[in-house]
């Protein structure tokens, strides 16, 4: 059966919120099985485990865009953020349909960058260069950004970075001109310049709430990378301090990060890398090896639970909880809401990015393909 748009006779929201979950499960189970293959659900690492369980295909956002882009189903239910499903319904086919169970499931370091903000940078980076920028500087994106700020990467000659590609992706922009500006993450910015040799002095926070960044044209024209003022509100909350009181207790440990890690926590762990890069690097080290890493919580707790028969024990680097609170909000009765409509024949909190602009963020993220 093919859904058509509809949503005023969608089953309503509210009959599933009140569901206790063995039926929310129950119901779940049942509109996936008359779906079949026309579903494929893609779930980002930080899913809770009552939504993981269901996953048909799991992966970090470089390897779950790949994936989106080989799926044949119709409909790609992407449990994960807002950016995520836009970036499937960007590298999908034109018949394919892209749904987030919750539309409210943004990612807020996505949001701290927006096109007027990054348009306005780029203006005054030209008027501080004294060119247009697009002459001497890269644009790059990372994925966690909305569509319309990859399709200003595709049209100023830039590339959008994942977290398991973003330093081949610095050092292919520094290839094509001598700048770069770095959204919206800041920290994943600095870590991939300084991992391809940058000396922090050579790269400025660019503040987009203030003139010129905050900057003086000699320190724009002297910085190399411009960073933008973002950051995950859920990896701030890990600390140096929390890897060095760790490792007095586990000399032998092993301490792992996201690069959305502050600068210092990324220095001093012994690895860095996105969250599949956790997972293959936990799974495959020794039996007995005593790991502290640095990420979301959900995937901590399920990484820790998995390499328990080989002996391994996982901790979790911060004393405080750290969930990614949108990421969360993809949840069974959302998850039941979206399955069964699109059973029924309704197609409920699609995704649709508008061709001018998926056109040029195709752009963008074809070249990333393209260097990774
Ligand atoms: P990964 O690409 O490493 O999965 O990171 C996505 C993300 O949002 C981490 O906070
Ligand atoms: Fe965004 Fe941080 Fe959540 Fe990742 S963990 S989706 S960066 S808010």
């Amino acid at each position: 059966m093919t859904a058509s748009a509809a949503p005023l006779s969608a089953l309503a929201f509210d009959l599933f919120s009140a569901l206790p979950p063995e039926a929310l499960h129950e119901r779940i189970r049942a509109a996936r099985a008359r779906l079949g293959s026309q579903v494929t659900l893609l779930c980002h690492h930080y899913q809770r485990a009552d939504i993981y369980q269901y996953a048909d295909l799991t992966g970090d956002s470089l390897k779950l865009s790949r994936l989106a882009a080989q799926s044949d189903a119709e409909y790609i239910v992407f449990c994960g953020v807002h950016f995520m499903a836009e970036v499937a319904d960007i590298l999908s086919a034109e018949r394919q349909i892209a749904i987030l169970p919750d539309l409210a499931a943004g990612c807020s370091m996505a949001d701290m960058a927006n096109l007027a903000k990054v348009t306005r940078a780029w203006r005054e980076l030209s008027e501080a260069l004294g060119e247009p920028a697009e002459k001497t500087v890269t644009p790059v994106t990372y994925i966690n950004s909305a569509a319309d700020l990859k399709a200003f990467c595709g049209q100023y000659g830039g590339i959008v970075c994942t977290s398991s590609n973003a330093g081949k992706i610095t050092a292919h922009a520094f290839a094509q001109r001598e700048k770069i500006l770095f959204f919206p993450d800041q920290h994943l910015g600095r870590w991939s310049g300084y991992r391809s040799g940058l000396a922090l002095e050579e790269m400025r926070v660019w503040d987009p709430d203030l003139e010129y960044g905050g900057l003086s044209v000699e320190e724009i024209r002297r910085a190399k990378i411009l960073l933008w003022k973002g950051h995950c509100s859920v990896h701030q909350m890990f600390r140096p301090e929390h890897i060095e009181r760790w490792r007095a207790q586990h000399p032998q440990g092993k301490v792992i990060a996201h690069p959305e890690c502050a600068f210092e926590v990324c220095l001093n762990a012994d690895e860095v890398g996105s969250t599949e890069f956790i997972v293959k690097a936990v799974k495959e080290s020794p039996p007995g090896t005593h790991w502290l890493v640095g990420t979301e919580l959900n995937l901590v707790e399920r990484l820790a639970r998995e390499v328990v028969p080989e002996g391994k024990k996982v901790e979790f680097m911060a004393p405080l909880v750290c969930m990614c609170s949108t990421m969360q909000r993809i949840d069974p009765p959302h998850l039941a809401w979206t399955l069964e409509n699109l059973a029924e024949g309704r197609i409920v909190n699609r995704i649709a990015v508008p061709e001018h602009e998926a056109a040029l963020a195709r752009l963008a993220l074809e070249r990333m393909f393209a260097v990774s």
